[in-house]
């Protein structure tokens, strides 16, 4: 049996990447294609156990290596419980965020630098994404679309904290421009919808032929 695909969906906060996630399993439905969604930080029961702690807004006093920490304690988990023997069962794995977020935010946005690959490295193993899809959105546009009321203790961050965040995103996606995806997400919901479509379309062919 063919090992399944391995998608994660990154982007800044605000860039629409919870609209595009609905489109996306729609996507999978519509075509039969049977795949497991998930998210990060969570995704086990465990993990949404330290997704709670991470994003509480009373936890105000957690360090940064704390939080990297946590992430990747909670991307252990879910890589070894989930995702693994989702694709070993040739099913195809959707996860909102993965370790590149860890990068982007903790690495970049906290500052806390190359550590957290480290740190990573022991939570995935080899166990990386075939294909991440980056919904590109400027921060300050971004945080424009995000009600402040109901922002988590991420989300409070200010924008040079973002800004941060999406440089990070910017190196890795010149680091590694055949895993990611680039995605213009300024343009309207469907405008992105069809952007995400046609790229997994071409992901499925690419399959087709190496699988055929
Ligand atoms: P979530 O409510 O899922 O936000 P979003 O819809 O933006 O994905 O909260 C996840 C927050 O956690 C988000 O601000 C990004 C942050 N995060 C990290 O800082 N590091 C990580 O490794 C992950 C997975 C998420």
């Amino acid at each position: 049996m063919n090992r399944g695909l391995f998608i994660s969906i990154e982007g800044s906060d605000g860039s629409g990447k919870s609209t595009q996630l609905s489109y996306i399993r729609e996507y999978f439905r519509d075509r039969n294609l049977d795949a497991v969604f998930t998210r990060e930080p969570g995704g086990t029961s465990i993990g949404e156990k330290i997704r709670n702690v991470i994003l509480d807004n009373e936890n105000s006093e957690m360090c940064p290596l704390t939080e990297a920490m946590l992430y990747a304690a909670s991307r252990a988990q879910h890589v070894r419980e989930l995702i693994i023997p989702a694709l070993k069962e040739g099913k195809h794995v959707v996860c909102d965020r993965f370790v590149d977020s860890s990068i982007a935010y903790q690495g970049h946005g906290r500052e806390l630098g190359d550590c957290v690959s480290v740190i990573n490295g022991f939570a995935v193993g080899d166990c990386m994404p075939d294909y991440t899809f980056f919904l590109d959105l400027d921060p300050e546009v971004g945080r424009g679309r995000i009600r402040s009321d109901a922002f988590d203790r991420l989300e409070q961050e200010k924008l040079t904290f973002h800004r941060r965040v999406y440089d990070g995103y910017v190196k890795l996606l010149s680091e590694e421009p055949e895993r990611f995806i680039r995605i213009d997400a300024s343009g309207t919901v469907e405008e992105v919808k069809e952007a995400i479509y046609a790229s997994l379309d071409e992901i499925f062919q690419i399959r087709e032929r190496n699988n055929g």
